[in-house]
């Protein structure tokens, strides 16, 4: 049967999984797959879903797509799908269970709290001097924001509150921003960022033609090495399958920590993910070829 693309959504990333979505599925009909793209926006996807297909393509990013939901509703109906289960799509869409499980297992991530309404904001910054604020379930950096005052925390925070139930803020590490896409298991070659911008934020992302992506990263070999690894570890603590990408900042000591693994990462012309497969010679389409055959092993 041909594989259904799922993509678009109801999620505030909604505009960017259409991009992935469609980029996936001129992918696959390029390498003759028959595969067609189902909205689950629209009312009756379920049904149209169950009558015809028993493959799917999640392009899918943020809540109700790459948080474990849909995984499940596949998972009762029998369809495969790629990338991770349920169990590690929720934990990489919950930016902070993530990483106290990464800090439980000793895989470094910068020191956070759980903000709420009457937290000791002037504390914090005078603990972290800047940090950044986040809403715990979010992706293409919605809802951040970066500060270094107890005023702008407050402030941040009832920004993100408008995401998000759960808010956090983190030590803001100064240095460089890295991603290693990791596929099958096994981490590609790193990517570093550079933004003008005051952190690698949604312009920076999706709109700038400023941003710069540097592969080869310009590390020393063991240092690459050292960050590959990470990745790879991070993607299977929390049990991630089939692909993702695992995001990094480097102190300025050289120190990497981990921000966050996204298991539906873009997949639009400017995304990372086919940057770092481009890298070892492996085309767009042959990365969405992958992707898939994975999801059928
Ligand atoms: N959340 C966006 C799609 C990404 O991580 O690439
Ligand atoms: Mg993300």
């Amino acid at each position: 049967s041909p594989v259904a693309v799922l993509l678009g959504g109801t999620s505030a990333e909604r505009d960017i999984s259409l991009q992935s979505g469609n980029a996936v599925l001129k992918a696959l009909h390029n390498k003759g797959i028959e595969a067609v793209a189902i909205d689950t926006a629209e009312p009756g996807w379920v049904q149209a879903l169950i009558a015809d297909y028993q493959h799917v393509f999640i392009a899918l990013h943020g809540i109700k797509g790459e948080d474990g939901t849909v995984q499940g509703l596949l998972e009762m109906l029998g369809i495969s799908y790629t990338g991770s289960g349920v169990m590690a799509s929720a934990l990489a869409m919950d930016k902070m269970r993530c990483k106290q499980l990464w800090a439980g297992v000793g895989l470094p991530t910068p020191e956070f709290a759980h903000l709420q309404a009457d937290s000791d904001w002037a504390g914090l910054m005078a603990q972290w001097g800047e940090a950044m604020v986040k809403p715990a379930h979010e992706g293409s950096s919605l809802g951040m924001a970066k500060v270094d005052s107890a005023e702008q925390l407050e402030k941040a925070y009832h920004f993100a509150e408008q995401y998000d139930d759960v808010v956090i803020a983190e030590r803001w590490i100064n240095g460089a921003e890295f991603t290693v896409a990791v596929l099958a298991g096994a981490a590609l070659p790193p990517i570093r960022l550079e933004t003008e911008n005051s952190f690698y934020d949604y312009e920076a992302k999706y709109i700038s033609n400023d941003t710069k992506y540097i592969c080869p990263c310009g590390l020393a070999p063991e240092q690459e090495q050292q960050l590959k690894q990470l990745a790879e570890q991070a993607f299977a603590s929390i049990g991630c399958s089939g692909w993702g990408r695992v995001d990094f900042m480097q102190d300025e000591q050289g120190e990497f920590y981990l921000l966050e693994v996204n298991t539906v990462p873009g997949m639009t012309s400017h995304s990372l993910v086919p940057m770092a497969a481009k890298a070892v010679g492996m085309s767009f389409d042959d990365l969405v070829e992958n992707i898939l055959a994975l999801s059928l092993e």
